[in-house]
Order: structure tokens, then sequence, then C-alpha cells
């Protein structure tokens, strides 16, 4: 990802600790969140320092390798972080296999971490191909650099088509309550591709004007069946799409993608707590009496997805 002309990445190692951009205070403030022990990972992952599936895969890498002394409480630790992305349990298990096989840890860890940043290079050169000049595009949640380290998933075709000069545009859902659109508004705004934020009950009168020519969203999790979690709200915009001819692509590498699950219905929806819909900036918007419900993620059955954009090219999906 580009900021102010250098190159940057959502995360890296330096001297054995572990830097993440504090996705916290974006897109306010560009803060470093220097992670020395496990606990501070696993804390940057549940506090959400580091968000997105393939990036907080990367986070849990480098947790591994800081607390290879004790493996098996490294993991668990680090397992009960999010629940809900599968690249934290496909790292975890990937960093226990090369430690055990006498793998130096640091070394594995950054294997791993330039290894997705190629994935999703590769992610953006293969979706670059639906992108024609003129489109107008619709994203979901942040899938940029900030949730993969590098490139995204979502966001890597746009990346691609714009250096390659194609002329398009991208709606940015706010996604509330994290607001994770802003980070996705940041990332292309450093980049200098033309966006406009909307609100998230906006996508259907933008579809319905004929302003939606396609949707790519990343992932969480995609199921054998492919069925897939991603950000809540995805699966009302993936009926929205379908509902108005619109094709809905789903972006993410190998790493997101769960072959020991038949169908969605077996992923796991993480509930956030009440502050995240009740406060905003720590100011409260609500009173005291109103209970809320939180789901961070939903399922989009595979029916409404018109191709999987991966490292090895696209899947058309045979069902739509
Ligand atoms: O809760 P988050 O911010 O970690 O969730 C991130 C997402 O759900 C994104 O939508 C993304 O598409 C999946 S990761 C590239």
């Amino acid at each position: 990802m580009k900021i102010e002309g250098k190159d940057c990445r959502a995360l890296w190692l330096e001297n054995s600790i572990v830097k993440f951009i504090d996705q916290r205070k974006l897109p306010y403030k560009l803060e470093i969140f220097s992670a020395k022990t496990v606990d501070d990972v696993a804390f940057a992952i549940k506090d959400m320092v580091v968000r997105g599936a393939p990036a907080i895969g990367a986070a849990a890498v480098y947790g591994m390798a800081l607390g290879k002394k004790d493996l098996q409480k490294t993991a668990e630790k680090l397992r009960a972080t999010r629940p809900t992305a599968y690249d934290l349990f496909y790292a975890i298990e990937y960093m226990i296999e090369q430690i055990t096989n006498g793998k130096d840890e640091f070394d594995a860890a950054t294997k791993y971490v330039e290894d997705i940043v190629q994935r999703c290079k590769k992610i953006g050169e293969y979706g670059e191909k639906l992108i024609k000049n003129g489109m107008k595009i619709l994203t979901h949640c942040n899938a940029g650099a900030l949730a993969t380290v590098d490139y995204g998933t979502a966001l890597a075709p746009f990346r691609v088509a714009y250096r390659k000069g194609k002329d398009f545009f991208v709606y940015v859902d706010e996604t509330r309550p994290r607001c994770q659109g802003l980070l996705t508004a940041w990332e292309l705004h450093q980049e200098g591709i033309k966006h406009a934020v909307i609100a998230d009950n906006a996508a259907g009168y933008f579809m319905k004007n004929g302003e939606i020519d396609l949707v790519i969203t990343g992932a969480d999790r995609i199921a054998k069946n492919g069925d897939f979690a991603n950000k809540i709200g995805t699966y009302e915009k993936a009926v929205l799409a379908k509902e108005n001819d619109i094709p809905f692509y789903v972006a993410a590498p190998v790493s997101t993608f769960d072959n020991s699950i038949e169908d969605g219905s077996k992923i796991i929806i993480e509930e956030r707590g009440r502050s995240e819909l009740a406060e905003i900036n720590g100011k409260k918007v609500m009173p005291d009496w109103t209970t809320v419900k939180n789901p961070a993620f939903d399922v989009t059955p595979k029916a409404y997805v018109a191709g999987y954009i991966t490292e090895e090219g696209i899947i058309k999906n045979k069902y739509v």
C-alpha cells in the first residue's frame, strides 16, 4: 500500500517486535502499535488493532514465533481471540507444523507473510480482468492492504486496474459499527482511486438506479460448498445484487477456504460487545436501557456468488 508516496505494510517484524499500523486510530492518525509478547499480539487481534482475515493470520504467525517455547499454550491463546476468520486457525496450524519440523520460527513466519502478499498480488492480477473502463463497483468492509498485509483481496483488483490506467469508480459501504469502510476509503485515497463512502443502507438505492455494475468483497471463511462468512451486511448486499442482476464476486486466498466444514451453517459468528453500537468515539449514543445485538459477520449462501477470485484464478460458480 502507498502512504504519502512510500510503500507500506499493515504489519511487519522489526528486531523481534511485531509492528502494526494501529487500525483503531485510522483514518485520523497513523500510529504504530508494537507487540513484544504473545499477549500483546493476542490483544492486537482481539481489540482490532489489526483486522481482516489474512492480516489476522499474519499477526498469528508472528505471535506463534514469539511464543514458540510453549507452543500449545500460545496456540490456545491465539485461537481464543476471534472465532470467525479461518486464516487465524490456518496460520496457527502452519506454524505448529513448521516448528515441530524444526524450522526456524521467525523464518517460517516471514515466509508465510511474504507468501500471503504474493497471493494477494495474484488475486489482483486475476480480478483486474473483471474491471472495465467506466465501471462503478461496490465493496463492503475493508479487504485492502490493511486487512491482508499488502494489496488486499477485494481491493487488489482495484490497485492493479488503477496502475494499468483503467478508469473506474468505487462505492464504499461505511460498514457500521466499526466503520471499516473508512479504512477502505483511506487506502483508495492514498492510491488515488476515485471513490465515495455511502451509508450501509444506501447500496440498494444505487443498485436500483443503475449506479453499480459489479460487487467485490473479501471473505473471512469460505465453506467447502462456497457459502462464505464476511462482515455483517454482506449477505444483504449479495441478495440486492442478485435482485438487480449485478455480478457479485468474492476475493480470497487459499488460507480463507475451510474445507473442513461442508456449508456456511457451521461457521461460528462472532458476537461483539455493546459499546461498538452504543458508543461512538467513547461517547454514548444510546441510553443505558437499550439492549443491543452485535453479530460481526453474516453468511452468504453460494447461490449469490458469481465467482471466487483466488490466487489460482477465478472460480466461476456453477450454481449461479
Ligand atoms: O472484523 P474485521 O474488521 O476483522 O473483519 C474484516 C472483514 O470482514 C472484511 O470484510 C474482509 O472482507 C475479510 S478479510 C480481507
